[in-house]
């Protein structure tokens, strides 16, 4: 049986039968060897936290190892585009983030389709931000930093992962807020760029605080504001942007896994079913409390709640990337 026949021929029996549970693949049950989780940023960074305690779970449920992978670089678009273009055949998967809805419009010219070359597996998670500086940055609180950024404008370095990035979206909506540019210096993720944050060689950051909550408990940053509605759980002194008095500046991540388009349904129902597993498992849970985030109610861990979010993101984010005028060509 041809690849493109066994396919067919997968989806026709999912959907006739009405069962998505584990597939038989003809030369025996899927997953038969280890499959690569792709993270498309640096190991040590929060994509590659959440991604190594989900992959764990999902490995246990599977019978098989997840290897993570980290593909780090532009923004996290060489990742996405290791998975958009690697077989469809459930051994390769992507953990990203908000950029998927992001990069669409970022980037003009991709060497992979941002848009349709993806099997959405399920969201994961939602993670806050937080607005973080070297510690000995001139500035007590928000309005202070604000008036900071304003004067020395391009002469403060802003760290982010690269044009897609949630460090650089929410780097643009910090700099739209206060209307003023700053010096962004790009790194393979926010992992490494927290380094030379604590080092003191960069100024500013604006990260997930699965990133960041540690570094601020144990004052090795200064933290200025919460990117979210409401104070977070983990961290009840800092204030958010609007109470810090900067309106404008509010965002969250939210992250899903991914296949290569054209993936069999019965391994996408498959990976899901173990995607959920991972997010009901306690320990999961607890780790990700402890860092400021939960996993996502299981009722939005669908393919299709996954795909409407994403492709709604991808609308929201539009005008307002075409409005701010920055592209990554
Ligand atoms: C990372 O894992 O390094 C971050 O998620 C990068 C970012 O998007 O800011």
């Amino acid at each position: 049986m041809s690849l493109i026949t066994r396919r067919i021929f997968l989806a026709a029996t999912a959907a006739s039968t009405g069962t998505l549970a584990v597939p038989a693949l003809g030369q025996g049950a899927y997953p038969a060897r280890p499959i690569s989780m792709v993270i498309p940023f640096a190991a040590g960074g929060p994509t590659d936290t959440v991604g190594r305690l989900i992959a764990q779970a999902m490995g246990t449920d599977l019978g098989q190892t997840v290897v993570v992978e980290n593909v780090g670089g532009a923004g996290g678009t060489l990742g996405a585009q290791r998975v958009a273009n690697a077989r469809p055949d459930g051994y390769t998967i992507l953990l990203h983030h908000i950029g998927m809805a992001t990069i669409p419009t970022l980037y003009r010219r991709l060497a992979y389709d941002a848009i349709n070359g993806f099997e959405t597996l399920g969201l994961v998670t939602e993670v806050p931000m937080t607005l973080i500086a070297r510690r000995n940055i001139e500035a007590n609180n928000l309005a202070e930093l604000v008036a900071l950024i304003r004067r020395r404008g391009e002469a403060l370095n802003y760290a982010n992962a690269g044009i897609g990035a949630a460090s650089h979206l929410c780097g643009l909506l910090l700099m739209k807020a206060v209307d003023t540019r700053m010096t962004t210096v790009p790194y393979r993720g926010t992992g490494p760029a927290m380094n030379d944050l604590v080092a003191g060689t960069v100024d500013l950051m604006c990260d997930q605080t699965t990133n960041t909550t540690e570094q601020i408990r144990a004052g090795t940053v200064r933290a200025f504001a919460a990117t979210t509605p409401e104070r977070i759980d983990t961290l009840p002194d800092l204030p958010t942007a609007a109470q810090g008095g900067l309106s404008g500046f509010e965002v969250s991540v939210w992250h899903g896994l991914y296949a290569p388009r054209g993936t069999p349904a019965p391994i996408v129902a498959r990976l899901n079913q173990a995607l959920v597993k991972a997010l009901q498992d306690e320990g999961i849970a607890r780790r990700f409390a402890d860092l400021g985030t939960a996993p996502v109610p299981v009722a939005r861990a669908t393919p299709q709640m996954h795909r409407e979010f994403w492709q709604a993101d991808i609308a929201k984010w539009r005008p307002l990337i075409q409005a701010a005028g920055q592209f990554a060509d």
